[in-house]
């Protein structure tokens, strides 16, 4: 019996030896660390619809509901406050790099994405008409701060004014708002 459970432990202690710290944890790291660099295609498709101020207008009413938690409303990334803390940044979409992309390339753009960085694809969420429309709509961004802060960082901004003591009006901080929500108290 007692002889039996030696050889029991010696066969754990050995296999405790085996299985120690795995090699090459490193390799992983480093490869992880190797950015892709892509090339954007798309640059001979042809635009099918025109260039034009309405077709803009219909470009922006996509664009302002699927592009502007990041591009913010303007396409410059006004009030996006994560915009420039993204790596890559948010691009601004009037600058002179997106500026120099043929149509066709901002449309594959837009369908394919960027990997590794953090625009998405949208193949399977806007059909290529919506696309072509956005595009249209990056070829005549309204000047940068010129359509304000998207509703949806307004609230952030504001509290953040009030951080610094930029607002004299009379905003309360959240914790001295009256507390009107309910909490479920369990009997
Ligand atoms: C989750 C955030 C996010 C959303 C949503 C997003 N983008 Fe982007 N976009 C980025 C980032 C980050 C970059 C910069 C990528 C880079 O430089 O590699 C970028 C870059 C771009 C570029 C320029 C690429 C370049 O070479 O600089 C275009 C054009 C663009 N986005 C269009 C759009 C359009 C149109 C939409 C909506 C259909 C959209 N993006 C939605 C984050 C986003």
């Amino acid at each position: 019996m007692r002889s039996a459970s030696f050889v029991l432990l010696g066969l754990m202690v050995l296999q405790g030896c085996k299985t120690g710290g795995g090699p090459n944890k490193f390799e992983n790291a480093v490869a992880k660390q190797v950015k892709q660099k892509i090339t954007v295609g798309g640059r001979d498709w042809k635009n099918p619809i025109e260039d034009s101020e309405e077709n803009a207008t219909i470009g922006a009413e996509h664009f302002q509901h699927h592009c502007m938690v990041c591009h913010g409303l303007d396409g410059h990334a006004t009030g996006v406050p994560f915009a420039s803390k993204m790596d890559p940044p948010v691009s601004d979409l009037s600058s002179r790099n997106v500026q120099d992309y043929t149509d066709g390339q901002l449309k594959w753009i837009i369908q394919n994405g960027i990997s590794p960085s953090g625009m998405p694809s949208w193949e399977g969420i806007l059909d290529d008409n919506e696309m072509w429309h956005i595009v249209a709509y990056i070829r005549h961004l309204p000047p940068q701060g010129s359509l304000g802060i998207p509703a949806v960082y307004q609230e952030a901004e504001a509290e953040h004014e009030h951080a610094e003591g930029k607002t004299k009006g009379k905003a309360q901080p959240k914790s001295r708002r009256k507390h009107t929500h309910r909490h479920p108290h369990p009997e």
